[in-house]
This record gives C-alpha cells, sequence and structure tokens, in this order.
C-alpha cells in the first residue's frame, strides 16, 4: 500500500510517517517546507532505515499535486498540510482560509480524478469553540469548515473520511531527533515549558482566576506519538468501510491537566523550580478541554498509552537535542 501524506514533515506528519514505515507501508511526502526544514526528512529516514519518497509541492497548487498523483497509485491520503497558529490565523485570517480550504479543495480535486476515495483528516479540537460552541478563531473556523466539506462531499461521492480533532498533542519522537520546531513560532504551552527547563528565560502563566483546581487552564495533553498511531487505526477503518463515510474522533487521554501540572512535571522530571510568571487570561482560551475517547476506543480500538512523564521527558529529551545539534 502507498500512502500519500500531505505536510508529512511537519510535527505530527513526520511522527505519523515513521509508525507508517514501521509498519512496512510506502510514504510519499507532499510538503512545501514552509513550515518545516530539509533536516525533518533526513532524520525520518535516518530513524526508519530508509529513504522516504518526497515532493516538495504546495498542496493548494492543483497542477503539482495532480502530476503526483498521475505518477503513482496512491490507497489512501493522510491530510495534515496547514497552517496552524492561532494567533497567526487572526493577523492573516485570509492566508488560513486560502492555505487550509484550499489545500483540501485541491486534494479533493485530486482523490476524485484519480479514484483514491480513503482520507485521514486532520482536524482540532478548536472546532468544539468556547463554552457557547463559538469558534473562536479564523484557523478553528478553516478546521471546522473542512469537516463540513468533507461530510458535503462524502454524501454527494464515494469518499470516505475519517477527521481526528487532535486535543493538545505534545511530546517527541522515543530517539529524541525528531520533535516540534521551537523555533517556528509555537506558542504551546509544552515546548515553552521544555524550553524554560532546559535554557531559563521567561516562562508565562496565562490566566489565574479559572474555575478549575488551582485557577489555571486544563487541558488535555496526549502524545504526539500516540496521535500519530491513530492515523494509523483511521486508515485502517475508512479503507476496510464498504461505503462513502465521514466520521469525527476526539485524540486525547480523556484526563485534563492544568498549567500548574504541567510545570510540576517538568520540575519533578529535572530536581528543581521552573521560574514563572502570573499573567492575565490569554484571549480566545478556554477553562478546560478534554477528549471523549470513546468512540476512538470503540470504533478505531485507539487509546492513549504514553502519560504525562512520557510527554515531559521526550519534550526535554528533544529539546536538548534541537538546541546542540539544530540550532
Ligand atoms: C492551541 C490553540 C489550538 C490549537 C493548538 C495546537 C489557542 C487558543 N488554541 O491550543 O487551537 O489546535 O494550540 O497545538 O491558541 N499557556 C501558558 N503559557 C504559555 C503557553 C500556553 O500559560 O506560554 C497556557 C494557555 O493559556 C492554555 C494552556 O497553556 O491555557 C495550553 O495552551 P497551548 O499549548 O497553547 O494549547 P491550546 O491553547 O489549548
Amino acid at each position: 500500500m502507498t500512502v500519500l501524506v500531505t505536510g508529512g514533515a511537519g510535527y505530527i506528519g513526520s511522527h505519523t510517517v515513521l509508525e507508517l514505515a514501521s509498519v512496512g507501508t510506502d510514504v510519499v511526502i507532499a510538503d512545501d517546507l514552509s513550515r518545516s526544514d530539509a533536516r525533518v526528512l533526513e532524520t525520518m529516514a535516518k530513524i526508519a532505515g530508509r529513504p522516504v519518497e518526497f515532493a516538495r509541492i504546495d498542496v493548494t497548487d492543483e497542477r503539482a499535486l495532480s502530476a503526483l498523483f498521475a505518477s503513482h497509485r496512491f490507497e489512501a491520503v493522510v491530510h495534515f498540510a496547514a497552517r496552524k497558529s492561532v494567533a497567526e490565523s487572526h493577523d492573516e485570517p485570509l492566508a488560513y482560509y486560502r492555505t487550509n480550504l484550499g489545500a483540501l479543495f485541491s486534494l479533493l480535486a485530486c482523490m476524485r480524478r484519480h479514484d483514491v476515495s480513503s482520507l485521514v483528516f486532520s482536524s482540532s479540537a478548536a472546532v468544539y469553540g468556547d463554552v457557547d460552541g463559538l469558534t473562536t478563531s479564523p484557523y478553528a473556523r478553516t478546521k471546522r469548515m473542512g469537516e463540513d466539506v468533507l461530510a458535503d462531499v462524502v454524501r454527494a461521492s464515494g469518499l470516505r473520511a475519517v477527521a481526528l480533532r487532535y486535543f493538545n498533542p505534545c511530546g517527541a519522537h522515543e530517539s529524541a531527533q525528531l520533535g516540534e520546531l521551537p523555533d517556528r513560532g509555537t506558542t504551546n504551552l509544552m515546548p515553552a515549558v521544555a524550553r524554560a527547563a532546559v535554557e531559563g528565560g521567561p516562562l508565562r502563566v496565562f490566566g489565574t482566576d479559572y474555575e478549575t483546581p488551582d485557577g489555571t487552564a486544563m487541558r488535555d495533553y496526549v502524545h504526539v506519538v500516540d496521535v500519530a498511531r491513530a492515523h494509523l487505526a483511521a486508515l485502517a477503518r475508512v479503507r476496510a468501510s464498504a461505503s462513502s463515510t465521514f466520521e469525527t474522533f476526539d485524540l486525547g487521554t480523556g484526563i485534563s491537566r492544568t498549567v500548574l501540572d504541567v510545570i510540576r512535571a517538568f520540575e519533578a522530571r529535572i530536581g528543581r523550580p521552573i521560574a514563572h510568571s502570573l499573567e492575565p487570561r490569554r484571549a480566545g482560551d478556554v477553562p478546560r478541554l478534554v477528549a471523549n475517547g470513546e468512540r476512538a476506543r470503540l470504533l478505531l480500538g485507539w487509546g492513549a498509552s504514553l502519560d504525562l512523564d512520557a510527554m515531559v521527558d521526550s519534550s526535554l529529551r528533544w529539546h536538548e537535542h534541537w538546541r546542540d545539534h539544530w540550532r
């Protein structure tokens, strides 16, 4: 089986490519490297023990993508290629709609033209929005719209699709040679704490007056390797489906942690306190998010197996590796 992985040089994409390679699946990556680095490809090949086929393509470029489809026989697609910064999406909404929806449109057109009907779509817990269910950013809306587009296309065609709604993916590959690149504008908590733990420097805690046990916001942090494995389960499910279908699944552990819980877990690992300042709430943040893992367990046979300590440990080791070898 050959699987096309768009955005396969990105954070979750690269970990998924490695999981696919580890079970002997042939993978072709389509990525424009706009948010990645050619070294990610070299590292993947090193870990996988063989080269991974790569096409430098902007997935919104339907002509280039169609040529890639014409030269391969893809059995399924895992679609990651998208922009994902909430803050940036407020500043550049058009770029977000253009890239995130444009890539999906061009991909669906190519899949139809080349008779490929199995798709796993990278979605987000952001589709759940705030406490009133309202999406809080252009980024979140591109993901919700993406799911709506898929549901409509499925009704009108033989497409079999699954959307995976990631909660808070974090951590890094067990080898510590691959992880989220910390210098690409990430504003997420885990990389920020890892950086503070390894390099010192400021760490800000946004919001201390939420109605949570310690006043800080709660999230469902899930190891990126668990998230990657869920894509294999989702691929198996769409490929086994006899008719067109669209399903969504939450990907999380079902356990929600406060910001201070996370900082404490890092402190326990390194054996010393991590300085942090207490700041006002960050705009657009919700008090608490937790995945409902029931459907994934029941229908995908998937559940998270790596705990917070594994997330913390791999984040730290990756940050050290990145500091010493990549920066
Ligand atoms: C964010 C995005 C979400 C996206 C996800 C991708 C927002 C509002 N949401 O999720 O749409 O899918 O990243 O990974 O940006 N925090 C601190 N200090 C920091 C960084 C974060 O206190 O330096 C807090 C945040 O206020 C939040 C929690 O930690 O309460 C988690 O933040 P983060 O890791 O950015 O994830 P989300 O905001 O849940």
